[in-house]
């Protein structure tokens, strides 16, 4: 008993000596110390229990922060900093002196920092267990503490005093000091604000205490409080209101890089982890309450940088066409990636980024009243204008470049972003490229008549694809990008012709990857070749002329392949099927997208009969020949195949009846056929677009409705355009616009050729720029061609 006695003994008494040595050479640092800058040298001092410790952290290669940090857990927290602003290389050394200064100098000797006490006598430094890094006097009164001169951080215990404040760091992973600042202002005042970086003055309070009483202190106290007090202690404004206990977490309060002071915890042992809490530092408690409502700013970029956007999980995105100026600091904001628009040309080639609740407040240069379609019109035709913003009280804001002050708009006026972007970022080569010399028109007489209208395939492709700039151009077809594919390519691109997308009379569409064009995906089409024209020579001219055109709103042809029996032909992609089932599908689209999509088979086919070098008449425009690319935007597809294909009677009278009512009434009467056999199926078309109905539905309640074109000039005639419309229609609420895309529809199809107008007249009274004038009685136009059977 006694032996275990004294051995229990032995071993306090051993204990309690370890213990005292182990303090002693943590605690006190004493004069001549220093720890130096290191790869591999983690030498540092550690607080009394290890939670704390100081010393050198390498940053980057040869850059190191002296600093303090959170020891026991893996993440290493940096909560201070002496030389942010500048890294000192390997070999650097922070020393207290005997002269009793404590300085870090780089490994030349050079002083980069210093802890400047007000009074000399400085004994020893000690890391407290409580993160403060304190050099004190003999009698262990402090003249320096690390608590008094804090980074972005503050911990329990410490507090800031007025003047004193928290510069936010630059990026979650550079130290150095960044934008936000959080301030006990001289004054009394609590705020935070962000500065006119990288000068650290001060711009706009995006938070602030408004309280009568001067605020005297903000204290982090013992119990993982954060509240600002007047100088008697009364608690003026509480920052972090819930107490979490700092014997059980880890805490800190970090103004983080981003503007947003967090009350972060972590909790010290798996025990007091739990499913709010897990092991790692998670934030407690904000302010701003939500940053993404709070900076809107007269000169700054606001929380953001320029020319960016919120998302709304509080970080930085760019609009579609830009991109970060620094991917590694993405509050610098966003550059525009397409060439700018020219004042001179035509705005076709943009569009916009519809961003919901988004608002960039101030800095507007023009104001206008009117819908979202004249608000997108405006802006449109506007050089000036990168963004409008637009709400439900008809407002429109229009604003230049850089946009600024991204911010959430929580208002109840449905405010939305345009942002403008180039659809296609073509280079300046491309466009030279699209300006095609408009040649005279060739005679369609040397072609039957009817071989056009065989039933063409309904394909539906997708996925992207603008750029071409990875196709071979083969020498002999300068001006052109289309590629010769060799049969084998096109067997393994569509893996052997595995996945088919569709098939009709005389083609069958596959879809393909492109192993050579950076995994592209293409729709592969295989012409029948009982039907392509005989001659290799006409096949290859008659493709060239298609591989000549190049239009936004047409589906681009990128090559094809003519080897033995095999006629082939490789289109780009497109994503979003075709118009017919995106118009009589589930979801319809909305008034505005359809207006856009009609405005774009009319422009697509307005080049194909004038703009290109050599006309074409498609002669089968119908909405499974229209697909959507990945923006919607309507692109015609088929076009020139009508001459590739060679004539064959008994197909094409069923090919007629196939495609019945989009059919011209000249193709039944022997009469010429001209470019106004499109006008006529255009009309067909938008009248199936403004109704999101077949032109033909058996399945009408009434007889009446049963024909689309008559009943909805019936409608038109009595005034009951309405009936048109399935309910809920925004449409419907755009009656007069409505009305006269009906208008344009009629004159489309009127039985005479010659009443019908051009693509272009047609364009010009869709855009508005030329009246509409009341189309002729037509009672009888469609009576002979809509025959009900099959
Ligand atoms: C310093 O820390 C690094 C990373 O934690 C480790 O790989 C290295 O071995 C340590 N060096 C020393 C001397 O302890
Ligand atoms: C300490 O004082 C020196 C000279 O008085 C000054 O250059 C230096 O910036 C001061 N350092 C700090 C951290 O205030
Ligand atoms: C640290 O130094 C001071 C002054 O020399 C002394 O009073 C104190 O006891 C020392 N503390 C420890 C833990 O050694
Ligand atoms: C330490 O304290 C003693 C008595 O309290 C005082 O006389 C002395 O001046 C103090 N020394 C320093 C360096 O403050
Ligand atoms: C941190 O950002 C500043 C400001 O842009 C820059 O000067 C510095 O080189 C960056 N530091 C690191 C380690 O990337
Ligand atoms: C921290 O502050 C709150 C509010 O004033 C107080 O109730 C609590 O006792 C304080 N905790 C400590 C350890 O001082
Ligand atoms: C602190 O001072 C204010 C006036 O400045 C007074 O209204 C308040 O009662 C005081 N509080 C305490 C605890 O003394
Ligand atoms: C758009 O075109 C410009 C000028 O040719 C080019 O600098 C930029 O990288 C292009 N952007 C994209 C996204 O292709
Ligand atoms: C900020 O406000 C927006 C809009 O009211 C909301 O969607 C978002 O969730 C809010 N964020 C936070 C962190 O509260
Ligand atoms: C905008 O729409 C919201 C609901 O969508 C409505 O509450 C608000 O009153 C509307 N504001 C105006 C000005 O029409």
């Amino acid at each position: 008993m006694a032996f275990h006695l004294l051995y229990l003994l032995c071993f306090i008494v051993l204990a309690l000596l370890l213990c005292s040595t182990m303090a002693q050479t943590s605690k006190n640092i004493s004069l001549g110390s220093s720890l130096t800058a290191q790869n591999d040298d983690n030498s540092s001092w550690p607080s009394p229990s290890g939670k704390f410790a100081f010393g050198f952290r390498q940053i980057e290669k040869d850059g190191f922060l002296l600093a303090i940090w959170f020891d026991k857990i893996p993440e290493k927290t940096i909560v201070w900093s002496a030389n942010r602003d500048s890294l000192v290389p390997q070999g650097s050394k922070v020393e207290l002196t005997s002269g009793r200064r404590f300085v870090l100098n780089d490994a030349k000797g050079s002083q980069i920092w210093s802890a400047n006490s007000s009074s000399t006598g400085v004994s020893y430094a000690a890391m407290l267990d409580t993160g403060n890094f304190v050099l004190a006097n003999r009698n262990s009164t402090y003249l320096w503490e690390s608590f008094d001169h804090p980074t972005d951080t503050m911990l329990p215990t410490q507090s800031l005093q007025q003047s004193g404040k928290l510069f936010a760091r630059f990026t979650v992973t550079n130290y150095s000091t960044g934008r936000f600042i959080f301030s006990l202002q001289p004054d009394g005042n609590l705020m935070l604000y962000t500065t006119n970086f990288p000068q650290d003055s001060a711009n706009f309070a995006y938070w602030s205490v408004k309280n009568t009483e001067i605020g005297f202190q903000v204290i982090f106290n013992q119990s993982g409080l954060i509240y600002l007090t007047s100088e008697n202690g009364t608690i003026l404004n509480t920052i972090s209101g819930n107490p979490i206990a700092t014997q059980d977490f880890y805490q800190r309060a970090t103004l983080d890089y981003d503007g947003v002071l967090r009350h972060y915890v972590y909790p010290k042992s798996s025990s007091t982890s739990e499913e709010r809490w897990p092991m790692a530092w998670s934030t407690s408690s904000f302010i701003p309450p939500n940053i993404s409502l709070s900076i809107v700013e007269k000169v700054g970029s606001g929380g953001c940088g320029f020319n960016s956007l919120y998302r709304v999980d509080n970080t930085c995105a760019c609009p579609k066409g830009y991109s970060f100026i620094d991917p590694n600091d993405e509050l610098k904001g966003c550059k525009q990636d397409f060439v700018p628009q020219s004042c001179n040309a035509p705005a076709d080639d943009f569009d916009f980024q519809k961003v919901p609740n988004t608002n960039f407040p101030l800095l507007d240069y023009e104001q206008i009243q009117g819908s979202e379609d004249s608000c997108r019109q405006s802006c449109l035709e506007d050089c000036f204008c990168a963004v409008a913003i637009f709400n439900n009280a008809s407002k429109c804001f229009k604003k230049g470049l850089p946009f600024k002050n991204a911010m959430l708009d929580s208002s109840d006026r449905g405010t939305i972003a345009l942002v403008k972007f180039r659809k296609h970022n073509s280079t300046s080569k491309k466009k030279d490229d699209s300006i095609l010399i408009i040649v005279g028109s060739v005679l369609l007489s040397s072609l039957g008549i009817l071989n056009f209208i065989l039933p063409l395939i309904t394909y539906v492709v997708v996925s992207r694809m603008y750029s071409r700039k990875a196709v071979a151009v083969p020498p002999n077809y300068q001006g052109m990008n289309l590629k010769y594919f060799t049969y084998e390519e096109l067997k393994e691109a569509t893996r052997e012709f595995k996945e088919e997308l569709g098939h009709g009379a005389s083609a069958t569409v596959f879809k393909g990857v492109l192993a050579c064009d950076e995994g592209k995906c293409v729709a592969v089409k295989i012409l029948d070749a009982k039907q392509v024209r005989e001659s290799d020579l006409e096949f290859n001219a008659e493709v060239r002329a298609i591989g000549r055109t190049n239009h936004r709103n047409l589906v681009q042809l990128l090559g094809y392949c003519n080897e033995e029996q095999h006629r082939i032909l490789v289109y780009e992609f497109m994503s979003n099927g075709t118009l017919a089932s995106f118009l009589f599908g589930e979801t319809r689209p909305n008034w505005y997208q359809r207006r856009q999509i009609a405005l774009g088979i009319a422009r697509g086919l307005l080049y194909l009969h004038e703009e290109c070098s050599n006309q074409i008449v498609h002669c089968d425009i119908k909405p499974q020949n229209i697909l959507l690319d990945d923006s919607f935007t309507a692109r015609i597809s088929d076009f020139g195949l009508a001459k590739l294909l060679r004539l064959d009677q008994t197909r094409t009278i069923t090919g007629i009846r196939g495609t019945k009512g989009y059919v011209a009434p000249e193709w039944f009467k022997n009469l010429p056929i001209t470019a106004k056999v499109d006008v006529y199926s255009f009309g067909i078309l938008l009248l199936e677009i403004i109704c999101c109905r077949k032109k033909f539905d058996e399945e009408a309640e009434d007889q009446d409705q049963i024909i689309l074109a008559d009943w909805a000039y019936d409608c038109y005639k009595h005034k009951k355009l309405h009936l048109l419309l399935e309910k809920n229609d925004e449409a419907i609420k755009d009656v007069k616009m409505m009305e006269k895309y009906v208008m344009i529809a009629m004159w489309c199809i009127q039985e005479n050729p010659s009443l019908r107008p051009t693509m272009k007249k047609t364009i010009h009274m869709l855009e508005g720029t030329v009246e509409v004038p009341k189309p002729p009685d037509q009672s009888l136009t469609s009576s002979i061609l809509f025959d009900t059977a099959h």
